[in-house]
């Protein structure tokens, strides 16, 4: 069976994210993808482990009898449709359909990307969603737990903003661009801080540790754990020792040390010249800790300069050297927040 997801606007994990976690995903609009499964159960599944996804529709038939067809479906009081390709066509078709089922609602989309999450559930919308360009019919059957998501982001005993803090569903996407599945596998944050990327990959099934320098942090990232029922081991730990805690660990995702927050423009240079031999002197020692062929997602900073931006990425030549492959790169940046982020994905090599 054929299956539409959508992804949130924002996340410029989800393209990596989605090719890491599903097979042979095509991409059908700027936020869409869609994909072959065989069962919805198995569908649900694994788009629900993704930071990206906030909704999944499920193909149910063809445009021929488009509006009795939709009539025959939809089993709430309120429905909306969507026309993927033309939009402009939506309203017609919302008309139509109220006309033939006559007792029920619909709720307008606002875009070609269907409503929200957040209406479809409050509204106990039925929701369909018309591919005309290739005469497909798709009804939605399943919304993110943004309530899930919010607990995790505003409601935590714990975060330290200064510090900087992932918001959860982007530390989630980076924890599922190492493929496959958490379940058996050791993941390690090395610069846990509040421990965002270790309460995701806990959430995954990975067996986490968390290291911090400062103990507030540590403590703080035991909190945040307990708060939501999930295991680790913390240690106070500085990032460059880590093979001296662990070894023979399946994967390594953090955002490390990012260097004094307000950073002034003169200052960058300096600031990320010192962040490149942290992250180097890092990379060299988790070498030791990783398995072979294990992955390292890891936040690159790009610092803010006078006349130019200075990015610590700039050390991935020698970080190929240390033995490492450099496979995906992408670039998070948070609308509110000065800096940018670039994510590397590394493999362990011979
Ligand atoms: C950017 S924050 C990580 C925030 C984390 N991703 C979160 O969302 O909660 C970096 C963390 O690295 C810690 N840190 C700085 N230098 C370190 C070092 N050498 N070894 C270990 N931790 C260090 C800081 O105390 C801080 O908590």
């Amino acid at each position: 069976m054929r299956y539409i997801l959508f992804v949130g606007f924002g996340n410029t994990l989800a393209d990596l994210e989605i090719h890491a976690q599903i097979n042979n995903p095509q991409k059908e609009g700027d936020l869409s993808y869609s994909f072959v499964m065989d069962t919805d159960e198995e569908a649900i599944k694994i788009v629900s482990k993704l930071g990206s996804a906030i909704k999944l529709a499920k193909e149910v038939g063809g445009v021929d009898s488009l509006v009795e067809d939709i009539s025959s479906r939809i089993y709430s009081k309120t429905f909306s449709i969507t026309n993927l390709n033309d939009f402009n066509l939506s309203a017609k078709l919302n008309d139509d359909v109220k006309r033939d089922v006559g007792q029920s609602r619909f709720i307008l989309p606002k875009n070609n990307y269907g409503l929200s999450p957040l209406i479809i559930l409050k509204e106990k919308v039925t929701e369909f969603l018309v591919d005309s360009s290739k005469s497909k019919l798709y009804q939605t059957i399943w919304v993110h737990n943004f309530e899930h998501w919010i607990k995790k982001d505003r409601e935590m005993p714990f975060f330290n903003a200064r510090a900087g803090m992932l918001p959860p569903k982007i530390a989630r996407s980076m924890v599922n661009l190492i493929p496959g599945s958490g379940v058996g596998k050791t993941l390690v944050d090395p610069f846990c801080g509040s421990g965002r990327v270790l309460v995701e990959a806990a959430e995954m099934g990975y067996k986490v540790i968390g290291l911090d320098i400062v103990s507030d942090q540590v403590e703080d990232t035991k909190a945040n754990l307990r708060h939501l029922n999930l295991s680790g081991e913390v240690h106070l730990q500085d990032a460059t020792h880590l093979s001296e805690i662990v070894k023979d660990i399946d994967a390594i995702v953090t955002e490390p040390f990012l260097g004094k927050p307000n950073l002034r423009p003169d200052k960058s240079e300096f600031a990320a010249v010192g962040l490149q031999k942290l992250y180097l002197g890092c990379l060299k020692d988790w070498y030791k800790s990783l398995k072979m062929g294990g992955f390292i997602v890891m936040v690159f900073p790009i610092l803010t300069g006078v006349k130019k931006d200075f990015h610590t990425s700039k050390i991935i030549d020698s970080v190929k050297k240390l033995g490492y492959n450099s496979l995906a790169q992408t670039i998070y940046s948070r609308p509110d927040a000065g800096i940018k982020r670039e994510i590397i994905i590394l493999q362990k090599q011979n």
